[in-house]
């Protein structure tokens, strides 16, 4: 009841409301703050297996294939190793190419979905060796694995996953740097600055969830649509695609997950007056092709939701609605453009009436094929 719920309404907003705790834990005897260095165990007992890996493979479900598509690009920037996120699904069912110079990175919160854990079998069948990223304690992936890394986020009830997603994000990235740190291919300024500011992320988080009632009132101007688009790039486009899931599981509204510069090879055709599109839009890289398309989609009349950098004054006057986000290093930002999507999907089927916690036909985990 409502004492589980520490006062929330449903489990769901609870979770949101506890990442800032609970990626604390995450990082607790990982991340060593004086000597702003990090340290997973597994590198430590298994530092040649996963050191001599040729190449990493991520086999995940759902929300923890988005997660496995972040962490294909930390490991590939910071430890320049080819990696490739596979659907446990598709994988376990083409007899891929694995071999012993692979590392199998299996990412699950439950630690029970029947398809990653087939995935893990056959993997470890064709040589490769397997490292977890779980959270339920002594669930059956982590011990069908050689080694792995518990993100330590405490129970998740919501079916939406919400706190899982960036405990894993987490993980990934102390992964990658620990590991690009033993190869010896991240620079040193560059590795002791995101160290830094990862540690800093709890912190970031809870100024970010001050934006929950502007969420929650611009959540209610958008209940009428049937279709929602979320575009992103770079590190953002898996945080696109998991605020679109996010938004079909719980308020049963239609929405994709694209990135930015795909809109124009077909989806930009749905974009008319009655179409939401969200768009990642803070400051990086990638931030002026990210304003064309934005520009694009006001020229179709398409209603433009904007994450932005705090202070952009230029997407705020051409956007319907901007949410602000402190600014964080680019590698980092799907730990903070994560939490207003998680929101705003949250609002939206509250005010459908839908129950957010126990969404129709969804099971916490899929045990079953
Ligand atoms: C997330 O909101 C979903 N309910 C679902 O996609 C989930 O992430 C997927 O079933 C994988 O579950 P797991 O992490 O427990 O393996």
């Amino acid at each position: 009841g409502q004492i589980e719920k520490g006062g929330y309404d449903h489990f769901m907003l609870k979770e949101i409301f506890e990442q800032p705790e609970c990626l604390t834990n995450c990082m607790r005897g990982r991340i060593n703050v004086e000597a702003n260095h990090v340290t997973l165990s597994a590198l430590i007992d298994y530092r040649l297996q996963l050191l001599k890996a040729k190449r990493i493979v991520i086999v995940a479900c759902g929300t923890s294939w988005h997660a496995g598509l972040i962490g294909k690009q930390l490991i590939e920037s910071f430890c320049r190793i080819p990696c490739e996120v596979e659907y446990a699904s598709e994988f376990r069912y083409r007899n891929p190419v694995v071999t012993s110079d692979d590392v199998v990175i299996a990412i699950s919160q439950s630690g029970e979905t029947a398809d990653t854990l087939a995935a893990i079998q056959l993997a470890k069948e064709k040589g490769a060796f397997i490292y977890g990223i779980c959270n339920a304690i002594g669930s059956s992936i982590p011990r069908a694995t050689d080694t792995g890394t518990y993100i330590h986020v405490g129970p998740e009830i919501g079916v939406a996953s919400t706190k899982a997603f960036t405990g894993q994000v987490t993980v990934l990235t102390m992964f990658a740097l620990a590991l690009a740190d033993a190869k010896g291919t991240i620079n040193r300024d560059e590795y002791l600055k995101v160290v830094k500011e990862l540690n800093r992320v709890p912190e970031i988080i809870k100024e970010v969830l001050k934006s929950n009632e502007k969420v929650r009132d611009l959540a209610r101007t958008f209940t009428y649509a049937h279709n929602f688009l979320y575009l992103g790039r770079g590190y953002s486009y898996p945080v696109a695609l998991e605020g679109a899931l996010k938004l079909k599981e719980i308020s049963y509204i239609h929405a994709e997950g694209y990135p930015a510069a795909e809109m124009k090879h077909g989806p930009i055709a749905l974009i008319d007056s009655d179409m939401p599109v969200v768009v990642i839009a803070t400051h990086n890289a990638m931030y002026e092709k990210v304003l064309s398309n934005i520009q694009e989609i006001k020229a179709r009349q398409g209603r433009v939701i904007a994450l932005v950098s705090k202070g952009d004054n230029t997407i705020s006057r051409i956007a319907d609605e901007v949410i602000e986000l402190p600014d964080v290093l680019e590698c980092l930002e799907p730990l903070v453009a994560t939490i207003p999507l998680q929101l705003l999907a949250y609002h939206v089927a509250v005010c459908k009436g839908k129950n957010v916690d126990q969404p129709r036909n969804l099971a916490k985990s899929v045990t079953v094929e």
